[in-house]
């Protein structure tokens, strides 16, 4: 096991739930989850939970660490996901902050992506959701991961902030196997809204 996998493991020890899984995410998951995002469609990509960095380095790679910030909670952790990304902006903090974070950053064409284990944490999940309603616009996109066969989350929390989600990809050589999902704007329900008739 090299440092970062040791220091994952540590921190999977003392806060097993905040963690959420007990080795970091594989290579083979960060290429499906970057390269499920088209190079020239973002202004700015935000990963939550960046961890040891495995999935920062292959945003960085699509993207350039110009256009990619990563926020994770443990110190010990953003360290080595700073050292994995010599270049990239990897903020030590918490994902509920992330309204603050956003504002400094342009989010025309915005992508989220969350490596938070949300499917424990159903506050900070009901959050971001609202956090993606507000800020996505109709080319942002807020991607999750999850170990769960199901989507990570439920379709009456997003649909009733007008968002949609699908499945975009598989990694089944993580361990264990994830897919990744995708929120966006939900545009057939603004096609179906009816418009306010004006004075
Ligand atoms: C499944 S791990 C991500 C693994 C990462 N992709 C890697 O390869 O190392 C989830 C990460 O979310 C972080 N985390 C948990 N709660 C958080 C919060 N409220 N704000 C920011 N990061 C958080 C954990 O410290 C952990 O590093």
């Amino acid at each position: 096991m090299d440092e970062s996998a040791i220091a994952f493991v540590g921190r999977w020890l003392r806060h097993p739930r905040r963690t959420g899984a007990i080795i970091p995410s594989s290579r083979d998951l960060a290429r499906v989850i970057a390269q499920g995002l088209n190079r020239n469609d973002y202004t700015t990509i935000v990963e939550l939970g960046a961890g040891t960095g495995t999935v920062t380095r292959a945003l960085v790679e699509r993207f350039g660490a110009e256009r990619v910030v990563a926020l994770e909670l443990s110190p010990g952790l953003a360290r080595q996901a700073r050292k994995r990304n010599p270049g990239a902006r990897v903020v030590v903090g918490c994902a509920s902050e992330l309204d603050g974070l956003l504002e400094e950053h342009d989010t025309t064409r915005l992508a989220l992506v969350s490596c938070l284990p949300l499917l424990s944490m159903p506050n900070m999940r009901r959050s971001l959701l609202q956090t993606a309603a507000t800020h996505l616009g109709p080319e942002g996109c807020f991607v999750q991961f999850t170990y769960s066969p199901w989507s990570p989350f439920p379709a009456e929390e997003y649909r009733a902030l007008g968002l949609r989600a699908q499945r975009t990809g598989r990694a089944w050589r993580n361990v264990p196997p994830a897919s990744v999902w995708r929120l966006t704007l939900d545009r057939m329900r603004d096609a179906q809204t009816p418009l306010r008739p004006t004075a």
